[in-house]
């Protein structure tokens, strides 16, 4: 159970603990922020108000322990990373409870986030051990005018202080998939969970002290980000950030420093669907790409552009499926939950009703109750309704219709999004053509977009990011490179 057990450290029996110095402390603010169960939406947990002379404390740790981290051999940090990944692995059931009450994610794919995890920060330690293991090696005689006097040298080097933010609907995912890359390439972290996902975050983070990581190598700090937000982003401590979530991102990328950036800030991923393609299998995903976290997730299917001449086939496939989805909480494993705030589920309900007024054609009627959305497709969707370009990040999915691929291509490409996108078709050189045509940082051929297996390259274009995640690209972007030049008084030639 969540906060007892090898967990009742972090609890103090009424609000959950900060994590620095290898200790979980209360804030001296004697504050704490609530944490609303989308379900209930009463206070299910409470998290520290930390200040900012912790945040102060917390980088100034964090830079002190990363030195001697970089000194760590890579092997040995890989084990630890091991470690906390099967400790993470093996208490999964506590933390996928947190999950289910703080951001009402079903049961079963609460599990499955904190498996998915586990292997993300085993992998990312096999990864790490063989690319962070290489190096170059260059001579001077391969550049116009030079004799072979020069050896170069390359290494990767860890970048320092790593500030981490991941967003609330895989608080623990997307916060591993910062921790474990900054680890393994010798840099320290410090994580700001998002408020909803915040104890499953802190949960995460004891599997990481469990593990035995140096103190003061990981630091969590939970708070308002009205007191510690933009202190934290433009931190002179801070030298790199991964920040997952939305618009926030834009506002961070303009204030943070002369630092590398990691960002993924949502995505409007477009569904083109052409008249050849098997509208069962692009049934099924638009239920899984545009339903699946109530829709809640940054590569959700946004929007359908189906060609008009098999639109009405495929509207009635997808509206049979949306009745067989089951409502309600997610303890009870259900389809469709409740939406992560009130604020959330009253944004999607006023694009629901501009999209009314405008004249969309309801497959569903639109019913809510608290924060719960039940499951709803709009047809005859057309470019002047919200819903055409705004991410509801909600159990809403519009269909537009379209008469050629190019008008597809157009609307995809004319959102200020550019993240994933897929086209449903059975021509595989028709396929290639739109994805070459797409705007986004990738593009599914016959499949919803999704970001994993998450090895994968994952970026946005536009507004939907800054550089490329995924293990190997995290890796990577989180160190720089060194490099060592070796001169030689005479020309030295190999066998020569
Ligand atoms: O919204 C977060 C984004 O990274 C989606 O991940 O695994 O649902 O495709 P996934």
């Amino acid at each position: 159970m969540a906060g007892t057990g090898v967990f009742a450290d972090i609890f103090d029996g009424d609000a959950y603990k900060y994590y620095s110095d290898g200790e979980w402390k209360k804030s001296s603010s004697g504050k704490t922020v609530a944490i609303i169960n989308p379900t209930t939406r009463k206070t299910q947990y409470k998290v520290q108000a930390c200040t900012q002379e912790e945040v102060n404390k917390v980088m100034e740790l964090a830079k002190t322990a990363q030195k001697s981290w970089a000194k760590t051999p890579l092997w040995k940090r890989a084990e630890l990373l091991h470690k906390a990944a099967a400790i993470l692995k093996e208490h999964k059931a506590p933390i996928a409870e947190c999950l289910v009450k703080e951001i009402a994610k079903p049961a079963k794919d609460s599990v499955t986030e904190v498996v998915r995890s586990g292997d993300l920060v085993s992998y990312c330690a096999e990864e790490g051990v063989r690319i962070l293991g290489e190096g170059k090696f260059l001579v001077s005689d391969s550049f116009p005018g030079n004799e072979r006097t020069k050896y170069c040298l390359t290494s990767k080097v860890p970048l320092g202080v790593i500030l981490a933010i991941p967003p609330f609907n895989y608080p623990v995912n997307l916060a591993v998939s910062k921790i474990a890359p900054a680890l393994i390439a010798g840099n320290s972290l410090v994580l700001k969970p998002p408020t909803q996902g915040a104890v499953s975050c802190l949960h995460m983070v004891h599997c990481f002290h469990l593990a035995g990581f140096p103190n003061g190598l990981i630091s969590c700090v939970t708070g308002k980000g009205s007191e510690i937000g933009d202190f934290l982003t433009m931190h002179p401590g801070v030298n790199c950030i991964s920040f997952t979530g939305g618009d926030t991102g834009i506002a961070i990328s303009k204030k943070a420093g002369m630092i590398p950036l990691q960002m993924e800030l949502g995505g409007k991923d477009a569904c083109i669907v052409l008249e050849d393609a098997d509208l069962d299998l692009v049934a099924s995903n638009i239920i899984k790409g545009g339903f699946s976290y109530s829709g809640q997730r940054c590569t959700a299917v946004k929007v359908v552009l189906v060609m008009e001449s098999v639109a009405d086939a495929l509207v009635e496939k997808v509206k049979a499926k949306v009745a067989k989805l089951t409502v309600g909480a997610p303890e009870d494993d259900s389809d469709i939950t409740p939406v992560v705030s009130e604020s959330s589920a009253n944004f999607i309900e006023g694009l629901v009703k501009d999209a009314k007024e405008k004249g969309a054609t309801f497959c569903q009627e639109y019913k809510r109750e608290g924060n719960l959305i039940w499951p709803l497709l709009l047809d005859n969707v057309r470019p002047d309704m919200r819903i055409a370009w705004e991410e509801p990040f909600g159990p809403v999915l519009p269909v537009i219709r379209i008469n050629s691929i190019e008008e597809g291509i157009h609307h995809c490409n004319a959102s200020n999004f550019g993240l994933q996108g897929c086209v449903f078709t059975k021509d595989v050189n028709k396929a290639i053509l739109i994805s070459d045509a797409m705007e986004t940082g990738t593009v599914q051929i016959n499949s919803a977009p999704a970001r994993g297996p998450d090895h994968f390259p994952f970026q946005g274009l536009k507004d939907s990011g800054i550089g490329s995640q995924g293990v190997t690209n995290s890796i990577n972007m989180m160190t720089k490179i060194k490099t060592t030049v070796i001169n030689l008084p005479t020309p030295s030639y190999t066998m020569g």
